[in-house]
This record gives C-alpha cells, structure tokens and sequence, in this order.
C-alpha cells in the first residue's frame, strides 16, 4: 500500500516508516520539521535501504496537503503529526488546539475528496485520565488536565463522527502509552529539544552527563516503591502495532491501546537502565509534579485478539536502545 505518514520525521513515526517499508509498503512523508530534523528520514533510508518520497509541509495546509493527495494514489494515511508538549499546550492552547484538531479536519477532509478509507490515529492514554486501571478502550474517557489531552479526545470524537456518517471510512484510534527506547541500529531515535520533559530522555541525558541528576517527581504514591507507575513499550514495538493496525482494518472506528500491560515505577526503570548499560543514575526524590497520575498501563489484550499484536521488547531491551542512540548522536 502507499502511506501518507503525517509528522513522518518525528520520533514514532520514523520508527513505523521502518516497519511499514519492512513489511513491503511505500512511504509518503508530510512533516514541517517544527519538531524534527530531516536527519531522520536519511536514518530510515539507511536502515531500509528504500526510497521515501518527503514532503516539507504544514498539514494544517489544506492546498499542500491537496498536492500530495492528487500526486500519488494514496492508500491510507497514519496521522502522527501533532504538538506534544504538555507545559506548552497549558500555555498556548490556541497553538495545540488549531495545529492538533485542524490537521486532523484537513487531512480527513483530503481522504473524502479522494476516496481514501483507511486512516490511523495517533491518540495517547492520557484520553483515560484517572481512570481506575489497566485502562480498557471501553472506559469512559475522563477530562485530562490540559489542552494536549483534550485535543488527542477531540480528535478521536471528530474521526469517530465521520466514521459514523461514512460506513466505507476506516478509522484506526490508537492509545499509546509511554512508548521508550530506539531502534537498535542506533540510526533513529528520540530527540527532545531542551532539557526533556519525559522520564527516559531525562535518564539518557543523565547518563551522557549533560545532566547532574534525575529529579523523582514524588515518592508518596499508592504503588509498590511510592513513584508513578507507567506502561513503557519499546518504539520498534509500537511502530509494529501500526502496521498490524493498518493491514487487520475493518470497517467503522476501532480503539486499540498500544501498551505492553505492565506497569513498571521510575525506579524500576532506574534500576533497569542502570543494569542494562552499566552506568549509575543519579537522583533526587522532588515534589510531585502538577497533573502526574499514580498509576498508568493498559489492558493490552484487545490489540492481541483483533491484530494478533503483542509487544515482545522487555525493559533491559528498551533501555539499552535508548542508550545507544543518545550516546551515539550528536546534536
Ligand atoms: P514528534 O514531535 O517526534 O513527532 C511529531 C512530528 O510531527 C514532528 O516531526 C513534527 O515536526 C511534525 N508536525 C507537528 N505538527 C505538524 C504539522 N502541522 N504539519 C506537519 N508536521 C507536523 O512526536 P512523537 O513522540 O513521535 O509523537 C507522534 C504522535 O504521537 C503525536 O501526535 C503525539 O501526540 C502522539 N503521542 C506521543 C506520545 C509520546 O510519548 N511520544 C504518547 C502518546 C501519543
Ligand atoms: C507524560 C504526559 C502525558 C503524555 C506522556 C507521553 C504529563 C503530566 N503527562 O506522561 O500526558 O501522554 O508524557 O508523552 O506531562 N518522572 C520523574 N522525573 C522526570 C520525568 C518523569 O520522576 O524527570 C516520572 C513521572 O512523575 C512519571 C514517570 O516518570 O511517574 C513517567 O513520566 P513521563 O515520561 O513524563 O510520562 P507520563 O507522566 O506518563
């Protein structure tokens, strides 16, 4: 199949380029590089070996994305393009709310004018809020605390209102969880810009020295060692999930988390990368951080029984491919 990949030079999406040209599908890429750098699309060339046709575009743009659309005989599109940036969206909502909701509008907007019936959504668990877990796509969504989450909510009731008013279009939510890790060649990987916010590349930066220490956002939490528990899936095996995603698509709206099911705590992980890659990781017990939850992973088996998908990668895996591409890349 030919697939648009929306924010195709960003962090998950290069990965699933990968995947998706391994399993024997052509890539479109349309990203702006607003949070990316073309240097990822060279990685997945490397690795691949194939061709990618890029797009330097804003998928906001209804006429740019119309040009892609009338070039190439699109299949399907996989929507990763989006602002991600918790703090940032608190403080610039209009920014995340046209950026988030319009791209989604114009891209499936393109998808109708063209008769394009497959489309896969990149949502997050922050959707569930403080529900009771292992989340299940069956829950009652729950207000997130900020205008990030809200636009992953929106987004998946838009898609599921045009799902329902159009019984041919194809609609792929996908939640994920706290996807870590890179791919093992060491070509492609997370690349935050400033100090990260999010807990692995805080680690890495720790280790490379860049960082003094890892500040742990609260140590009172009801869980087995009192730090938040998250579900962390190694990148190369949610990049996999998409593809399962995209060749298991039915008709109507389909809600899939992508998670592992296990929860594991911050230090947990500590300890995990500390094993994995030989380097101590020093830390400071904090305040809790604004909006953090206790306890967050997935009830992964729907993604099991619809896709015949499971995450294979264990956490020793995830933290040395994240070491390997953080101590190997140059900024
Ligand atoms: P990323 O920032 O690395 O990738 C997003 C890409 O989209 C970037 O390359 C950016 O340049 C591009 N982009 C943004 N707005 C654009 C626009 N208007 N037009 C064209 N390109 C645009 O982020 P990521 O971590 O790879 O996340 C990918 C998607 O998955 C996002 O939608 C994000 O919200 C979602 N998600 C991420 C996580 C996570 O923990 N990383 C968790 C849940 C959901
Ligand atoms: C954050 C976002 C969430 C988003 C997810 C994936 C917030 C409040 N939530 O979630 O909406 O979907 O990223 O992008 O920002 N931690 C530390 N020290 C750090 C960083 C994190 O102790 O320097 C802890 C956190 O308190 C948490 C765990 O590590 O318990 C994971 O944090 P993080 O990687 O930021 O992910 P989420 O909190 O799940």
């Amino acid at each position: 199949m030919n697939i648009l990949v929306t924010g195709g030079a960003g962090y998950i999406a290069s990965h699933t380029c990968v995947a998706l040209q391994e399993a024997g599908h052509n890539v479109i890429i349309a990203d702006n590089l607003c949070n990316s750098k073309v240097e990822s699309i060279d990685g997945i060339k490397k690795i691949t070996n194939k061709e990618i046709t890029f797009y330097e575009i804003d998928v906001t743009d209804e006429e740019a994305v119309d040009i892609i659309f009338s070039n190439h005989d699109i299949d399907g599109v996989i929507h990763f393009a989006g602002l991600k940036a918790i703090d940032e969206s608190v403080r610039n909502p209009l920014e995340y709310y046209y950026n988030n909701i319009v791209s989604t509008m114009v891209l499936t907007k393109a998808c109708q004018k063209y008769g394009v019936n497959r489309f896969i959504f990149s949502s997050s668990a922050t959707v569930y809020g403080d529900n009771k877990v292992p989340f299940e796509e069956t829950m009652i969504l729950l207000p997130t605390t900020n205008p990030y989450g809200e636009t992953k909510a929106m987004s998946e009731r838009i898609l599921t209102d045009i799902a329902n008013a159009n019984p041919a279009f194809s609609v792929s939510i996908l939640r994920y969880f706290n996807p870590v890790g890179a791919h093992e060649s060491g070509l492609i990987g997370e690349t935050p810009s400033g100090i990260p916010n999010n807990l692995m590349p805080y680690v890495t930066q720790v280790a490379k020295g860049r960082l003094e220490k890892l500040c742990m956002y609260g140590n009172d939490y009801p869980t087995v060692d009192g730090t938040g528990i998250r579900d962390y899936i190694h990148v190369v095996d949610l990049a996999e999930g998409h593809v399962a995603a995209l060749e298991n698509l039915t008709e109507g709206v389909h809600v899939y988390n992508l998670g592992t099911g296990k929860g594991t705590s911050v230090l947990e992980l500590v300890k995990a990368f500390e094993e994995a890659n030989g380097i101590k990781i020093p830390y400071e017990v904090v305040e809790r951080r604004p909006g953090d939850i206790a306890l967050c992973y997935a009830d992964a088996s729907k993604a099991k029984q619809e896709l015949g998908w499971t995450a294979k990668r264990d956490l020793i895996a995830m933290c040395r491919d994240a070491w390997r591409f953080e101590k190997n890349h140059k900024e």
